[in-house]
């Protein structure tokens, strides 16, 4: 249970820290470029920004190609069981995949008529994920790590992962809500 509980994580590393990057090195040109959408209501909202956006992709690359050299001095083999190649690969759907389905919560949020920063529960938490596994399974060998078990696993821990870091955070007196 805790072994696959570490491994849920391990593996989606590369897809719960972009967004941690585009908070740290956000800004600039949002990616709607402040457009309406038809309903009058901001595409995607200030929150979004191409920089941020950028700069998730490559801290996501960056935080998995860390995985990997850790797990050779670690001597488990996860990410290294692939060959270099399909890791980049399946590392770049992951960090893309997640900001594109943050992105398209964004999206949904806005229809929705919720402004910048509203928490919109499991959207928030579950859009990224859904599609940082969607956009990986479409790379080869993908189903020999992520299987059905690790992919229920990540549905039930990703909220609850996210809960515990607010609370933390709060605690921390990083956040003004625990939420
Ligand atoms: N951020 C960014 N570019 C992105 C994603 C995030 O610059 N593509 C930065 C923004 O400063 C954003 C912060 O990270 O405010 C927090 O991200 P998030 O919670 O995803 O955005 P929100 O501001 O809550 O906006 P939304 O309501 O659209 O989710
Ligand atoms: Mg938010």
């Amino acid at each position: 249970m805790l072994k696959l509980v570490a491994t849920t994580i391990w593996l989606l590393l590369p897809a719960y820290t972009p967004n941690n990057f585009a908070v740290v090195f956000g800004g600039g040109a949002p990616i709607d470029l402040g457009r309406n959408f038809i309903d009058g209501r901001r595409i995607l909202g200030n929150g979004k920004t191409i920089r941020g956006f950028i700069a998730g992709v490559i801290g996501g690359l960056i935080v998995a190609h860390i995985q990997l050299f850790t797990e050779s001095f670690a001597g488990f083999s996860l990410f290294s069981s692939l060959e270099y190649e399909t890791f980049f690969l399946l590392s770049f759907s992951l960090s893309f995949g997640s900001l594109f389905g943050d992105v398209v919560g964004s999206f949904i949020k806005r229809r929705c008529g919720f402004e910048r920063g509203a928490s919109f529960p499991l959207l928030d938490q579950l859009s990224f994920l859904f599609f940082a596994l969607l956009f990986a399974s479409r790379i080869e060998g993908f189903e020999k790590l992520y299987t059905t078990e690790v992919i229920v696993a990540a549905v039930i821990l990703t909220p609850l992962l996210h809960v515990l870091t607010n609370v933390i955070a709060y605690k921390l007196g990083l956040k003004e809500v625990p939420w």
